[in-house]
């Protein structure tokens, strides 16, 4: 079974997405997708809506933004962000990627970031936000290749299998790999493929892979064998690596257009 997120997974995620890795990977992902005013946006698995905000506050009043999920919890926090003053419109549906609420071609700008890897059937995804997307208009993917993973432990075999539980939390750890050639049979030109890698070096709890270790930890336990005890020992060896502390991990990005 995937990572379901239930308030308490939705709560750590919106932690570690607030720490200054995950704020760069958004503006990287803003830069990309260049947002003019005006523009209609659609956050496909907006999870606690930091990106969607901040997309409304780039298209401004005259735009709009959606955003969509399946977890009741994560549109919860989503739907309690306060918008700026001087922001587009926004509102979250409870909805699947596989089942899109909207009409066709009504949005200009389609984004997705870290969900396509919890999504069993890609194809039928990637049609469905083709449909949704007007012609000429951006689509942007991001997702995790878990095998890009450098993460050091003073107990190599124990990291080895608890990462080797955790990619179990995912449908397919390794999307990216497949990705470009799935928006192509898919009908979309792909303009630009590139990664954003997340580096942190001396243990801090406030970056990515501070917040990770205790979702991971959460996920795993009980799991492949895997006991609470050992789990603890896991994370508390991480947590006291101090400057030998070292975790490196890539986000690959896909930027793309529908013909027209
Ligand atoms: C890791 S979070 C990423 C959230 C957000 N996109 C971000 O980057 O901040 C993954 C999100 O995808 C959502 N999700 C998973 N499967 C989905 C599906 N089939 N359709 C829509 N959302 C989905 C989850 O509920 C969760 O909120």
């Amino acid at each position: 079974m995937t990572l379901h997120f239930d308030e308490a997974a939705a709560r750590r995620v919106e932690t570690s997405y607030l720490t200054s890795d995950v704020v760069e990977q958004r503006r990287q992902v803003l830069a990309a997708l260049a947002v003019q005013a005006g523009e209609s946006v659609l956050d496909i698995g907006s999870g606690p809506g930091l990106l969607a905000v901040e997309m409304a506050v780039a298209v401004g009043p005259a735009g709009r933004v959606v955003g969509t999920d399946i977890s009741d919890s994560m549109l919860s926090l989503a739907a309690a962000r306060s918008i700026p003053a001087g922001a587009a419109p926004v509102s979250f549906h409870h909805a699947g990627v596989d089942h899109l609420p909207f009409p066709d071609v009504g949005f200009d700008v389609a984004v997705s970031t870290q969900v396509l890897e919890y999504v069993e059937d890609i194809p039928a995804a990637l049609t469905e936000m083709r449909r949704v997307v007007r012609p000429g208009g951006r689509v942007l993917i991001l997702d995790t290749d878990w095998d890009s993973i450098v993460w050091h432990s003073s107990n190599a075999a124990r990291m080895k299998r608890v990462l080797a539980v955790w990619d179990e939390h995912l449908v397919d750890p390794h999307l990216p790999r497949t990705l470009a050639g799935s928006l192509s049979r898919a009908g979309f030109l792909v303009d630009r493929a590139w990664t954003l890698p997340l580096f942190n070096t001396g243990y801090a709890e406030d970056t990515y892979s501070g917040g990770l270790i205790p979702t991971i930890a959460a996920f795993v336990t009980g799991r492949g064998g895997l006991s609470a005890v050992e789990v603890e020992a896991w994370a508390a060896d991480l947590r006291t690596l101090g400057p030998a502390y070292f975790f490196s991990l890539n986000r690959y990005l896909f930027l793309a257009r529908t013909p027209g």
